[in-house]
């Protein structure tokens, strides 16, 4: 009998045993989840890019004003000359006006997918030629190594998009911490946060009329597919999302629309009708909350701005 990992690898076009052993172990649980992390193929890269732009989906239009609105006594508040750190840069369009707003010196963009960054990193140098930017392929959660040359002074580490809402608090605390050993004892982060409000407006921001949010939501399942080699139907699960008042956090799940068989090399599992694979949570902390998650991961001093509204946060902590 060939061993699991080696039935995979023969299976499969691209053979990814890590991924088989986290994916299948989600699946398997009795909460069946999917890791949020598998959302981001091609397809769902471009997919998020979409949300981002939906009338519902306010996060990214409130963060942008806030800064444009605020950016003058955000900039006095982190202070000029430098060296902004951003974990999961993407684009870098954020970047741009930060660094710009600042005279920023140094610019360090991280991301996993880093054949992206790169492209991003080569337009935020011709736009700036004055900064030194360089792009890191990696992950902060797992021990990053910055570049040669990047000062260990000033550093502002920048985590905008309300990324840090789809951490448990835990790893929430636990993620915050790496941010303040990565800017050092001088250094600081700013932060985007979304704030608890409207339930029918969240609950639109993650579900929208167009169905992009649905599609992005399934299309884990493709991806899933792919990476395992399993057998989902995307036509079978309907997307759902809602606030969760007790946690305080929007939940996204699939939901199985009948009697379902899902198999994959080596295993495979049953969904009754109705059953969910939960696959990912979206933390709405009122900001006194957050700012006792910053003070859990080490940081001292906070500072926030918000919109009008009250919907969303820009907070300065210094470590
Ligand atoms: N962090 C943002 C949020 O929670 C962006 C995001 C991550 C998102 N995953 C998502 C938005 C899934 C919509 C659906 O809103």
């Amino acid at each position: 009998m060939p061993s699991i990992a080696a039935s995979v690898l023969s299976r499969t076009a691209q053979p990814h045993p890590a991924h088989w052993s986290e994916i299948t172990a989600g699946l398997g649980a009795p909460q069946a989840s999917i890791s949020p992390k598998y959302f981001y193929d091609q397809r769902g890269s471009e997919l998020f890019e979409a949300i981002t732009r939906l009338p519902e989906y306010y996060l990214t239009r409130t963060e942008r004003a806030l800064m444009h609105s605020h950016g003058g006594a955000i900039a006095a508040a982190v202070g000029a000359g430098r060296v902004v750190i951003e974990p999961g840069a993407g684009s870098c369009d954020k970047a741009h006006d930060l660094c710009l707003r600042l005279a920023a010196t140094h610019f360090v963009g991280v991301d996993i997918s880093a054949d992206y960054l790169h492209g991003a990193i080569a337009r935020l140098r011709a736009a700036l030629p004055g900064l030194d930017a360089r792009a890191v392929g990696g992950d902060i959660t797992a021990g990053l190594r910055l570049p040669a040359g990047i000062p260990a002074e000033r550093r502002l580490v920048f985590y905008p998009g309300s990324s840090i809402g789809n951490f448990d608090p835990p790893q929430a605390v636990a993620l915050l911490a790496q941010m303040r050993a990565l800017a050092g004892d001088d250094g600081a982060l700013l932060i985007g946060i979304d704030l608890p409000k409207d339930r029918a407006v969240l609950e639109a921001a993650y579900d929208d009329a167009a169905g992009v949010t649905a599609a992005f939501n399934r299309n884990v399942l493709a991806h899933a597919n792919r990476l395992i080699g399993s057998d989902f139907d995307l036509r079978q699960w309907r997307h759902r999302a809602f606030f969760n008042p007790v946690a305080s956090r929007i939940e996204m799940h699939l939901q199985a629309q009948g009697r379902q068989r899902v198999r994959w090399p080596g295993g495979g599992r049953d969904f009754a009708a109705g059953e969910c694979i939960h696959t990912e949570n979206s933390y709405k902390h009122p900001l006194p909350a957050f700012t006792a998650l910053l003070r859990e991961a080490g940081f001292a001093r906070s500072q926030s701005w918000t919109d009008a509204r009250g919907w969303y946060a820009m907070v300065h902590a210094r470590a």
